[in-house]
């Protein structure tokens, strides 16, 4: 970056130039600078509607939308160079656009200041950031529906305190992600339409003496309206703030996830394979296979989480309208779109390659007593008060752990000693299918059940 000790932008009416330091501890160039298609996208509308308002000379427009396009070109091809003097990507922008086109460049400011420029701005590149993490997490959704809709019949063990509860499928288990996900999906939709409106014609604080077009600037750039109100057009981020809270909820959800891969991968478990790409060795355990990407993302949610309360403390008691504070917005929300993003890419990759134990989560479903609530029932059905059937089936399961058995293996004889109803129709409640089939009802485990919800979850991500 060059250095310049005087701003040619603003400098008229100083008597000092800006101390170095201070130059360099103001700028925002070497992060904002990646807002470049986004400035040069609102600039060209908002040129635009300056000559439709006849503002602007149609040779004016056309200089300013010709240089304003070969500057992209510019900083696309490394050509640009980038000055710190001239502190934003705002102005390095339109400087260089002078320095190609002359006075039609100095025309191009008319009716807008840096402050609705820069809210603009973040709002496009939000705008465009949440379309392809939308899409990222409809390809996840996608992975998570197939998987659910394979693995159906797959027995489980489900758990509750991380003690083995009831089976449950593995397809029921993706499915319970998905809903998951797909509420963070439609957080972030909605968030989008907070986010989809324009502040351009706020300009510093208190709208502007030329009579802009604002309606026509907002639909050549595709935000739903112009914002109602200048002052708040261009001081609030709250926008920011509930897209990163949106993501931060996404990125606990990623993380529960994560700890059950890394669970589920583990020996001890040794529920699912995770294919090697996803996967590192250690540098001296040559056994090692470690589930780094799991891993890496439930150590992400730790920087969105903080980004979240950087935006919201950025924000607090700040008078209206706009204050150099606002310059601190755009680190945390650039770095909370990249990781949710690439977590999702991570995960989007990854989950439709995992490959379930069948075998090995159905051991383990076998060891855990999952069948004692079915026993239960099977009292109550036979006229047992649930209480009683609790006590008596409680008993059961002290025998099955003493001799390390399930309630499966023991001989009709043994189990009717807990309760004279146990009668040898108990055998089909006692195995994991008849225990997962019989949940039967609206949003539960039985196989048809998962595929009925995963067809629906197919159905939803089809209509698009
Ligand atoms: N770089 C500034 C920001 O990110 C642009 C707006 C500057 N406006 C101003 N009045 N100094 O917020």
């Amino acid at each position: 970056m060059s250095d310049q000790s005087t701003n040619q932008t603003w400098g008229g009416r100083f008597t000092e130039s800006t101390d170095a330091f201070v130059a360099v501890f103001t700028a925002s160039v070497g992060f904002d600078r990646r807002m470049y298609r986004q400035d040069i996208q609102g600039s060209i509308a908002h040129a635009r509607m300056l000559l439709r308002i006849k503002v602007l000379s149609e040779a004016d427009c056309a200089a300013i939308v010709q240089g304003l396009e070969a500057i992209r070109g510019e900083i696309e091809r490394g050509e640009f160079s980038w000055s710190t003097a001239l502190e934003d990507v705002h102005m390095n922008i339109e400087a260089r656009l002078t320095e190609r086109i002359g006075d039609a460049g100095k025309r191009l400011h008319t009716g807008r200041s840096r402050n609705d420029q820069v809210a603009t701005d973040i709002r496009l590149y939000l705008r465009d950031a949440i379309d392809v993490i939308l899409a990222e997490i409809r390809r996840l959704l996608g992975g998570l529906a197939e998987l659910a809709m394979r693995e159906a019949a797959t027995i489980m063990p489900g758990f509750t305190h991380l003690q083995v509860a009831q089976p449950v499928t593995f397809g029921h288990h993706m499915l319970a992600w998905f809903e998951m996900v797909k509420r963070d999906y439609e957080r972030l939709v909605d968030c989008r339409k907070r986010v989809n409106v324009m502040p351009l014609g706020a300009a510093a604080l208190a709208g502007t003496s030329y009579p802009l077009d604002r309606p026509y600037t907002a639909q050549l750039l595709g935000f739903d309206a112009p914002c109602a109100n200048s002052l708040d057009a261009v001081s609030d981020r709250d926008f920011a703030i509930e897209f990163t809270a949106a993501a931060a909820v996404l990125m606990t959800h990623l993380s529960r996830m994560a700890e059950e891969l890394v669970l589920w991968s583990s020996a001890q478990f040794d529920f699912i394979d995770l294919p090697d790409r996803f996967c590192t060795g250690s540098s001296i355990m040559p056994q090692k296979k470690n589930p780094d990407v799991p891993e890496l993302v439930r150590g992400k949610v730790g920087r969105v989480n903080g980004h979240l309360i950087a935006l919201l403390t950025l924000m607090k008691s700040q008078p209206l309208a706009y204050n150099k504070d606002n310059q601190e917005d755009k680190e945390p929300l650039f770095d909370t779109a990249d990781t949710v993003l690439g977590c999702l890419r991570a995960f989007a990759d990854m989950i439709p390659a995992l490959l379930p134990k069948r075998d090995n989560m159905l051991q383990s479903a076998r060891r855990g007593f999952a069948t004692a609530t079915d026993l239960a029932d099977y009292l109550v059905r036979k006229g047992l008060p649930f209480r009683d059937a609790h006590e008596a089936v409680g008993q059961a399961v002290r025998l099955g752990v003493e001799t390390e058995r399930d309630l499966a293996e023991m001989a009709l004889e043994e189990l009717r000693q807990f309760s004279p109803l146990i009668e040898d129709d108990v055998f089909t409640v006692l195995t994991l299918e008849g225990s997962v089939a019989a949940r039967d009802v609206l949003g539960g485990t039985a196989p048809n059940r998962v595929r009925d919800a995963a067809s629906q979850a197919q159905a939803w991500i089809a209509q698009g």
